[in-house]
């Protein structure tokens, strides 16, 4: 059918496979029981596949992806056997940059008291979202190295921030604060220290805050956000920062929420006012991962969390207009932990596979 939307899974590496699986059967019940309008369309793209004929990430998937797809699901790259993980790089980078997915949303929200290990704090103190700046900064790849091998060698990234990726993002930010009632947005950065490109960061950021005139704008440097996320992570709402410190805050956020089993992220393009008038907007295929990797000791074991990618699941729901569905996998989520239905990173004693046939058999009694 011309009007399904379809939905590109990339189970990818290691335990990437193994969660998406069950956050596939979650689809396909959608699919299959709620006659939700998707097309499920299952890519082979990993380490396997590189290893076997050299294939990252063909043209031809790229294109299918940018023309035809609503949304792409991935699961998570890196195997031990390409340790320059040339393949990883190929994929993830070119969803993320090749189809200019600016905002790494990822939400840091605990959604059991028992999963939050700080002393004396409650899943009340752990709710935030964090908006990554997705394609630019340290990750473009530039630089170089010289004389390598030599006592003389150099190696240089270079961390790239443009006006227009620092501002929309920013924007991005401050939207998603007024669409969902939040007082405070934090802009973390190292401003003191990286003196060009952060510099622009501040300046944008208290430049765009006054278009918020009901949103507290606040600064902190970045090491002193770590410090404040484990002394008092309830005084974070949202926080904008760049693309390596976003990648960085978002593991020890998930350290609050109950480890990365538990950590989900949406890849998006928001439409945000006097950014993003290049005229496809909110139409943009999205890509929702977990935040996790495929943590190769795990793989292969059924010890691996799928929640995460349960999560993940809702939040692309979400993105695809059913938003009372996000809200239902995260309830279900949360009872999954309550009742112990869960795997050991999160105090249960269920293996990945049969965590799944939980939330699968949960959701058809759920409507
Ligand atoms: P990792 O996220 O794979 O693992 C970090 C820790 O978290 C490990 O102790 C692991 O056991 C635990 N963990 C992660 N996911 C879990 C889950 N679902 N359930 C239970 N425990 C879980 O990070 P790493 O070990 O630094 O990286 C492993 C590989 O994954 C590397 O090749 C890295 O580059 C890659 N990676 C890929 C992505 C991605 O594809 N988006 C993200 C992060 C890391
Ligand atoms: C993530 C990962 C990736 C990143 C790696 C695998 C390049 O850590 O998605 O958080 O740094 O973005
Ligand atoms: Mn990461």
């Amino acid at each position: 059918m011309g009007t399904n939307k379809l939905i590109a899974i990339l189970p990818g590496d290691g335990i990437g496979t193994e969660v998406l699986a069950q956050a596939t059967r979650v689809l396909d019940f959608y699919r299959t029981k709620r006659n939700l309008p998707l097309d499920l369309w299952h890519l082979d793209l990993g380490a396997d596949r590189y290893l076997k004929d050299g294939t990252t990430y063909p043209e031809e998937v790229r294109k299918r992806i940018s023309t035809e797809a609503s949304a792409v699901l991935l699961g998570a790259l890196g195997d031990p056997r390409v340790p320059g993980l040339e393949h990883a790089r190929d994929i993830l980078f070119g969803l993320r940059f090749g189809l200019d997915l600016y905002a790494n949303v990822r939400p840091v929200k605990a959604l059991a008291d028992r999963l939050v290990p700080l002393k004396d704090r409650t899943a009340e103190d752990v709710d935030m979202v964090v908006f990554r700046e997705n394609t630019e900064g340290i990750y473009v790849g530039m630089g170089g190295q010289f004389k390598r091998g030599t006592r003389d060698e150099v190696a240089i990234n270079e961390d790239v921030n443009t006006r227009k990726g620092v501002e929309r993002l920013i924007r991005a930010g401050f939207e998603h604060a007024k669409a969902h009632g939040k007082k405070r947005v934090h802009m973390a950065d190292k401003s003191n220290a990286m003196r060009h490109a952060h510099e622009l960061w501040y300046r944008v950021f208290f430049e765009v805050a006054k278009e918020y005139p009901g949103i507290e704008a606040k600064h902190v440097y970045v090491d002193a956000m770590c410090l404040y996320m484990i002394q008092d992570p309830s005084q974070f709402e949202v926080v904008v920062t760049c693309n390596l410190f976003g990648d960085i805050v978002t593991d020890l956020g998930a350290a609050l929420q109950g480890g990365l089993g538990m950590a989900s992220s949406a890849n998006v393009h928001p439409k945000v006012p006097r950014c993003c008038d290049d005229g496809h907007g909110d139409e943009r295929v999205a890509m929702f991962e977990p935040v996790h990797g495929s943590a190769p000791p795990l793989a292969g074991k059924d010890l691996a969390n799928p929640l995460a990618s349960v999560l993940t699941v809702g939040m692309m729901l979400a993105h695809l207009g059913w938003p009372d569905e996000e809200k239902r996998l995260e309830a279900l989520v949360a009872r999954a932990v309550a009742e112990k239905k869960c795997t050991r990173d999160v105090g249960g004693e269920f293996g990945t596979r049969a965590v799944g046939d939980w939330v699968v058999g949960e959701l058809a009694h759920a409507f």
